[in-house]
């Protein structure tokens, strides 16, 4: 089994050079301290930035700090000075960070800054490749590196590459406002799986796949021109036994044997008895909503007067992108409403707020979360917020209580919290007083289910089970690949073909010759499509036909004097080469008024929908509507139809974007098998792309060699990935080289 790659902006260490040489110190950030322990589980490689300006590293000492983080398991990424302030601090926090959090009026779009982002990437993609090897796990995460997956693709295209983002992903509208929106997506889809930590995170995602490039998606599929892309939800857990262990063991030390702060605490606690903590743990972030949860704190001591004195707010605030000028802006905010708060409200030994502007080690963290009662976390938005599980999880005696905006991903699997509204101070204020006021057989049994969730879904089962989802979609693709016709089976199946008596090639004309087109009045047959069919019609004892869904009208234009089989409607209209079109037994048109009037009030309600009308068919196509809304009208007409028509001989066909309803017992299958009939040839061959090309291929007898468009699974024997494909193929047949077309083959 492979080694395990994990690749982020921020290594699970920080650098610093100092007098005496290099320090290292833990990264601080949900993501670094969230997969430390996957790195140090699976003997991984973790690739990621320095944390230090390449051009002002003396050369020695760059070297020196590589050696160090090869000793530590880790690889290097350099960026000199403008790059850290054109990419981490400029595209990554303010162009991503503040967009993916809805905080729009903080956007700064910088076309230098996204090209800097680009060739930083490239870098990252680079470093990666470098240490891949065949069977290796490729695991990219989060915002900075949201080009990465596509560029490792490139340059190793058989690799399993999984990517996580560890921040919310925005809705369409929103995301839909970045002008470098389109290849951030394609950048993502060069992943095999890409997890967030929510199932909204992941819908918002799908919907701008799918709205902005096209795709098409199928409940967590992708489907890309040569791939198949899965996004799923996968909450990010924690190490719950080590701060659960390390609550327990700090409970039972001496007092010796405890940390300042913990005496510290103790010492405070002692001396007011009826004193209740408040904790909040965040970085300064503005995403984090601290000047929300200060004022929150004011208006609580204003509505509940009673507590003035007996409660106050300890506030650990960890240093943060402070050459951002938001975070700055910030900064000032926060310390002046401290000093306004405590100003207001201390007394000579009592504050409401106790403020701390630096990090803690994560001994000192876990005494904060053992010793205070309530934790009030009030992001704006955050994509998981760890701090408030690592809470819950210290509560080793169940007590405690947990106060989380609902804007937080955690909120969605905690709903055994206080969940408040952090733009709502009167919500807050009453939660505080609800939670202080808690009895504590229900603060246990809240934190027992609490506990047992994320000791169940802790970070080792969280990353087992992305990286077990990221094998079983991989997988899937591999087998895929082996399914696609590889250069050598082209080569059999052109001597097939050469050698056979008699043969007849079955060809679906949208998506199979041509590619799909929103207008399907722009599909028309080019000229070096017409040479290519004429060609192969023109080959003695083979009989082409064209077997298509479309209405006999359009084929009547385009091939109506040409010596092909035609089949149209699915097989309602059959024309022999040289021949007249015959039609289908037993087929009626009297449903059709009052199926039309159902498929009308969908095209009204749905823009861009529309009917079309075939002689013994109606079809409702919905290509140029707006994929989503489209997709679910399509599902209701579905539901509407089986019941209007229940009783009647008639079909509901469900194509590529569009929904047909036709007489029953009519498709492709049945046509194909009667054209077949006329002829018995030797060498059978049916190409097709959607799934009404599915009953043609399961009709057909074993001798036929069936081929699918697309990446779906089929009947069909073996598989192609575009038209290009399909046309090189049969150019391959008439005998023309294959060289220099557009047949890849193999993976
Ligand atoms: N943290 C830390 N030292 C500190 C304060 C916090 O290591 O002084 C850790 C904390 O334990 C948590 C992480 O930083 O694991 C913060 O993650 P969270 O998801 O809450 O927020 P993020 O920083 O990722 O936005
Ligand atoms: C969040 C982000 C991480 C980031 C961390 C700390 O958790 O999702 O990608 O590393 O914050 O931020 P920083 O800018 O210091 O890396």
């Amino acid at each position: 089994m492979g080694k395990v790659i994990i690749a982020s902006n921020r290594l699970p260490l920080n650098i610093q050079i100092t007098e005496d040489g290099l320090t290292v110190t833990p990264s601080v950030g949900g993501l670094a301290t969230g997969l430390k322990p996957v790195h140090q589980q699976t003997g991984s490689v973790w690739i990621g930035w320095t944390g230090l300006p390449e051009d002002e590293v003396p050369p020695e000492r760059q070297q020196q700090i590589d050696e160090l983080l090869v000793s530590e398991q880790c690889g290097s990424v350099w960026m000199d000075h403008e790059e850290i302030e054109r990419v981490y601090y400029g595209f990554s926090n303010e162009t991503l960070w503040p967009l993916f959090h809805y905080f729009m009026e903080y956007v700064r779009f910088d076309p230098e800054n996204w090209a800097a982002y680009k060739r930083v990437n490239e870098r990252f993609a680079d470093a990666i490749a470098e240490q891949a090897e065949p069977g290796d796990t490729i695991w990219i995460h989060d915002y900075q590196l949201l080009l990465v997956p596509a560029l490792v693709r490139e340059r190793v295209p058989d690799a399993a590459i999984g990517f996580f983002l560890h921040i919310p992903f925005p809705s369409f509208e929103v995301f839909r406002t970045l002008p470098w929106r389109s290849e951030i997506l394609e950048g993502m889809l060069g992943a095999d799986l890409i997890g967030f930590h929510t199932h909204n995170y992941t819908r918002h995602f799908l919907s701008s796949v799918r709205r902005l490039l096209g795709y098409d998606v199928q409940e967590h599929r992708v489907h890309l021109p040569r791939r198949i892309a899965h996004a799923d939800s996968f909450p990010l857990g924690i190490d719950y036994q080590h701060f659960h262990q390390t609550a327990v063991q700090h409970a039972e030390r001496t007092r010796r044997e405890q940390s300042d702060i913990q005496k510290a605490l103790d010492r405070f606690l002692a001396a007011r008895e009826d004193l209740r903590l408040v904790l909040s743990i965040d970085r300064l972030d503005y995403t984090k909503g601290i000047a929300n949860r200060l004022r929150a704190f004011e208006r609580f001591l204003e509505r509940y007067p009673q507590y003035v004195g007996n409660v106050s707010l300890i506030m650990l605030t960890v240093p943060s992108r402070s050459a951002v000028p938001q975070y700055q802006r910030m900064k000032s905010e926060v310390d002046e409403l401290v000093g306004r708060i405590n100003g207001e409200y201390a007394s000579i030994d009592w504050h409401p707020v106790h403020y701390f502007y630096r990090s803690l080690p994560f001994d000192q963290l876990v005494d904060l979360y053992t010793t205070c009662d309530i934790a009030l976390l009030t992001p704006i938005r955050d994509g998981m917020n760890l701090v408030a599980k690592e809470y819950i999880a210290s509560r080793y005696n169940k007590r405690g209580v947990l106060i989380l905006s609902e804007m937080a991903g955690a909120a969605n699997e905690m709903s055994e919290a206080l969940l408040i509204n952090p733009n709502d101070a009167d919500d807050i204020a009453d939660a505080l007083h609800e939670a202080l006021t808690m009895p504590e057989t229900e603060q246990i049994e809240r934190n027992f289910i609490l506990q047992d969730r994320l000791e169940r879904y802790d970070i080792k089962k969280w990353s087992q089970d992305f990286r077990d989802s990221l094998k079983n979609v991989h997988a899937a693709q591999q087998r895929f690949l082996s399914r696609k016709l590889d250069p050598s089976e082209l080569t059999e199946l052109a001597s097939a073909f050469g050698e056979a008596e008699s043969r007849i090639l079955f060809l679906d004309y949208d998506g199979t010759l041509v590619g799909f087109r929103s207008q399907p009045e722009k599909a028309a047959p080019d000229p070096e499509l017409y040479a290519m069919l004429d060609q192969l019609a023109g080959m003695p004892n083979t009989r082409l036909v064209l077997i298509s869904g479309r209405d006999k009208g359009s084929f009547d234009r385009w091939f109506g004097n040409k010596p092909y089989t035609l089949v149209c409607e699915h097989g309602v209209w059959t024309r022999p080469a040289g021949g007249e079109w015959q039609q289908a037994d037993g087929l009626e048109t009297d449903w059709k008024p009052a199926v039309r009037q159902v498929l009308e009030l969908f095209t009204d309600r749905t823009p861009g929908s529309l009917i079309e009308e075939k002689d013994y068919g109606l079809a409702w196509h919905y290509r140029k509507a707006d994929p989503e809304l489209g997709t679910m009208r399509a599902n209701e007409l579905k539901d509407r139809l089986n019941f209007s028509l229940s009783g009647q001989n008639l079909e509901v066909l469900y194509g590529h974007k569009v929904v047909e309803v036709k007489n029953a017992g009519i498709n492709k299958g049945r046509a194909g098998m009667r054209v077949l009939e006329d002829g018995k040839e030797a060498f059978v061959l049916a190409v097709g792309d959607d799934w009404t090309d599915e009953t043609l291929f399961e009709a057909l007898p074993d001798r036929a060699h069936t081929i699918k468009v697309g990446m779906q699974n089929s009947f069909a024997k073996a598989n192609l990935e575009s038209p290009a494909e399909v046309r090189a193929m049969l150019q391959a047949l008439t005998g023309s080289t294959v060289e220099g077309t557009a047949f890849a083959g193999g993976a």
